[in-house]
């Protein structure tokens, strides 16, 4: 196929909405080029409002709110916590920051996130040994919620926090909440990777008032109510800037209609007759599809089939390397599926270019690539668990 476009094709690419400009020019002409701001305060208003949530706190990454979240929760040396295996390496490094102690759980082939039978014997197993978690960071992958309801039953039953890692699910529905409000904590990131973005930057969300205002005082370096500068314990520079922020309350004013067009871009994969296996949008909510996710047929392995598409300015990415195959936590625990359902996932799954602002024509065009490469080889039957 003759290759007429100027530009590549990214895997999830930023896409303005309009009015960012606006915001930022606000900031730029009153000055508020800081970690303080109007635009903050209003942003952290929007997205608690969008989300049905008391408070959101807004940070300078989707992995301080997840550190601030931990640290919150009174998470330390040597605590135990539990984290979806299928995910991001920012999900678990926080823990590390803590100096705890990271486990890692399986996925359920029905929505490639935390297994909540797997889930169930983890914390069986650990309870009689005296070794439960303290919290549990339960991750949405690509757009999707994990099946809450029964993650956060066990968790209350062994009295275990759970901080949803939000990340890449914002904009997603659990039964009739967003995805991110139903732990104790909830993340997100607005990295420039993400459905909206503020170029870089996170939220942590959460019911406890308490607990936004201790994120809030750890953000910026725990500074104490004094005149002068006063400190009793170490914190951190975490805050979100107000420029960012402004570029935040422009994207989320287009996150309703990113969400539908990220589901068209899913659509279009799924109707063209290639010959991949979707990741399931679970029964109990609705995916964003941030990502389109799938499992490639037997005989077409992710590497060649990556290559052959960068070779064609096309963007794809395999499904996340398992964290506990890591070298880095080669010493964690973890508990899976007898045959490791995230590890398949990981040999088998690719991530195919989902940006919002894609033509109907450019993705044509990438399915076109795509179909020539399997015509090639001759792939057999998508494969299923
Ligand atoms: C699942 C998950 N958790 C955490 C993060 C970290 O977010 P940030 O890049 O904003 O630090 C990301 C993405 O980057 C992610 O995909």
């Amino acid at each position: 196929m003759k290759n007429i476009r100027a530009e590549p094709i990214y895997l999830s690419p930023p896409h303005l909405g309009g009015t960012e400009a606006d915001y930022v020019g606000e900031a730029f002409r009153d000055n508020w080029i800081a970690p303080v701001g109007p635009h903050i305060k209003s942003f952290e208003e929007e997205m608690a409002a969008y989300c049905g949530i008391k408070r959101a706190v807004a940070l300078s990454s989707g992995t301080a709110a997840i550190h601030l979240a931990l640290h919150v929760l009174g998470i330390g040396k040597g605590d135990r916590v539990y984290c979806s295996t299928l995910t991001f390496v920012a999900s678990a490094n926080p823990i590390l920051y803590q100096q705890a102690e990271p486990v890692f759980i399986d996925s359920d082939s029905k929505t490639w996130n935390m297994s909540p039978e797997v889930l169930e014997r983890a914390l069986k197993f650990d309870a009689a040994r005296g070794k439960l978690p303290k919290a549990c960071i339960v991750v949405n992958l690509y757009g999707q919620s994990a099946d809450m309801k029964p993650i956060i039953q066990l968790c209350r039953k062994y009295g275990v926090y759970i901080i949803e890692d939000a990340a890449e699910s914002l904009g997603a529905v659990y039964q009739s909440s967003f995805s991110g409000t139903l732990g104790d904590i909830g993340v997100f990131s607005f990295n420039g990777n993400k459905i909206i973005t503020t170029s870089g930057g996170g939220m942590l969300v959460t019911e406890r008032t308490d607990w936004a205002d201790q994120a809030v005082y750890l953000a910026t370096q725990a500074k104490e109510a004094a005149e002068h500068y006063e400190h009793t314990q170490y914190g951190y520079n975490y805050r979100m800037s107000n420029i960012s922020a402004g570029i935040g309350r422009g994207q989320l004013r287009v996150l309703n209609r990113r969400v539908n067009e990220k589901r068209t871009v899913y659509q279009r994969y799924a109707e063209s007759g290639l010959p991949f296996s979707y990741m399931p949008e679970a029964s109990y909510g609705k995916a964003t599809r941030w990502l389109t996710a799938a499992l490639l047929p037997e005989n077409v392995l992710p590497v060649p089939f990556i290559q052959k598409l960068r070779g064609e300015r096309i963007e794809a990415r395999r499904v996340w390397k398992p964290l506990h195959m890591q070298p880095l936590f080669k010493h964690a625990d973890s508990f899976l599926h007898e045959s490791s359902i995230a590890e398949k996932l990981f040999h088998r799954g690719i991530c195919l270019p989902s940006g919002t602002a894609m033509t109907a024509s450019i993705q044509q065009e990438v399915i076109s690539i795509m179909e020539e490469y399997f015509q090639q080889s001759n792939p057999q039957e998508a494969v299923v668990f």
